[in-house]
């Protein structure tokens, strides 16, 4: 089989060295790729935006599948265009990436389908949303409907807070992602990220995680788009992700299908376990970020049969075997990141820290010249290690990221912590 896969981060990294792994393949091309995803795949600098390019040129390189990484793409309606012109592709096509791409979408489809989430109203009209918050009162979430990086979310512990965050979405502070906006009740739990792998009409469970949004140690610091996660996360347990499925997952299938958007991809839910069980607090519609690099590790399988499944329809009948043993990863950014940084600085050693038992280390935001790293993006490498336990994976990160010599770099040295501290009975 001849792939493409489309993306430049640590989790098209981890997806390129899976889908390098698999028997069934013959060719594999990353576009744009990064220096890391260089050594298991031939990277092509196509335009991804550009969906002509694009399917000139699976045309001409028989591209038998072309995997979609980041959400920007689907939301573009990259799978739509690549199957009008009779090339497969797995991901979501535009209507159904709507679950991640609106908030507002999900919100509704959530509600006219019973199924767990905050409670909520949605605004176009500033005096309209600041009513219903005074009336609601805090704690309360306020959350601009579109695509925002991440970014487009205040949990607001006083009203002021609330109010505020009105001004600034409704004032453009999040572009067009602000133009209506989403105000929903806060929850109260734990967060956990399930994944499930769905052909349009049925959905494989594949793993659940959590990860680390915050920059900082102790969870301090602004949002990102995560410094760090592991798997399994111990709050799913097999009552947690069952209900998970049939109260989530298998709804959202059916509703999508009676729409006349069957759901086709790897459809990420972020969870709240709650007192009463999972609410979902948002989807997404393909893997995380720095989640599928946990997962990746745990895939015991072939991944290629499974996203050709997913593709075909052929989900019902399949399974997939994972490693029990957890995996970690720790992401490495560079200084200022979630901020401004700086680009081009050299990180040495990352192949002697590779070299630690049990780790691999996928990269993000590199590039390489003279057969050196440099820095190239924000979040730049994934330390990744399995174990025993999570503390044994964690020991074996970081002693990884401490052969790691890039002083422009950070990372938080707490990933896991919570795990760890469950291991230790606390
Ligand atoms: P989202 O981008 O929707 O995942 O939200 C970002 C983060 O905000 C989540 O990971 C939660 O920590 C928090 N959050 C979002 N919605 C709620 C909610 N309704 N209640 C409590 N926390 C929330
Ligand atoms: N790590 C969160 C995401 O990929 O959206």
């Amino acid at each position: 089989m001849n792939i493409l896969l489309l993306g430049s981060g640590g989790r098209e990294h981890a997806l390129a060295w899976k889908i390098a792994d698999s028997t069934l393949l013959a060719k594999l091309w990353c576009a744009p790729g990064n220096a890391g995803i260089a050594r298991v795949a031939e990277c092509v600098s196509l335009d991804v935006a550009d969906h002509a390019a694009v399917i000139a040129f699976c045309k001409s390189n028989k591209v038998d599948l072309v995997v979609v990484g980041p959400e920007a793409p689907l939301a573009a309606g990259i799978v739509d265009d690549l199957a009008a012109a009779g090339v497969k592709a797995f991901g979501p096509t535009k209507a159904a990436a709507q679950l991640e791409s609106s908030k507002g979408f999900t919100k509704e489809l959530c509600r006219d389908n019973n199924i767990p989430t905050a409670a909520f109203a949605r605004f176009s009209d500033a005096e309209a949303a600041k009513a219903y918050i005074v009336a609601q009162g805090a704690p309360i979430v306020v959350k601009a409907d579109g695509l925002a990086a991440g970014k487009g979310v205040v949990v607001a512990m006083t009203l002021d807070e609330a109010l505020a965050a009105i001004d600034t979405m409704f004032d453009g502070g999040f572009g067009g992602a602000g133009a209506q906006v989403v105000v929903e009740e806060f929850m109260r739990g734990e967060e956990a990220s399930f994944f499930a792998l769905c052909d349009g009409d049925h959905a494989l469970a594949l793993a659940t995680a959590q990860d680390h949004k915050r920059a900082f140690d102790g969870d301090e610091g602004p949002n990102t788009g995560g410094m760090g996660a592991y798997s399994p996360a111990p709050v799913m347990t097999a009552e947690m992700c069952n209900r998970t499925m049939d109260e989530i997952i298998v709804p959202t299938l059916r509703a999508m299908r009676a729409q006349g958007a069957p759901f086709k991809g790897v459809l990420f839910a972020g969870l709240m376990i709650t007192e009463e069980g999972p609410k979902l607090i948002e989807y997404n519609v393909r893997f995380g970020d720095p989640e599928c690099q946990v997962l990746m590790l745990r895939m015991m399988g072939d991944i290629l049969p499974a996203l050709f499944a997913a593709c075909d329809g052929q989900l019902n009948h399949f399974s997939l075997r994972w490693f029990p043993n957890p995996a970690l990863t720790v992401v490495m950014a560079a200084k200022g990141y979630p901020g401004d940084y700086a680009k081009g600085t050299c990180i040495d050693g990352v192949d002697e820290a590779a070299k630690v038992e049990g780790v691999e280390i996928f990269q993000a935001g590199t590039r390489e010249e003279g057969g050196r790293i440099l820095a190239n993006g924000g979040r730049v490498l994934n330390v990744c290690a399995s174990g025993k336990t999570v503390a044994e994976a964690q020991a074996r990160a970081y002693d990884a990221v401490d052969r790691i010599h890039w002083p422009e770099g950070f990372c938080r040295r707490d990933i896991g912590f919570r795990a760890v501290a469950r291991e230790k009975g606390g």
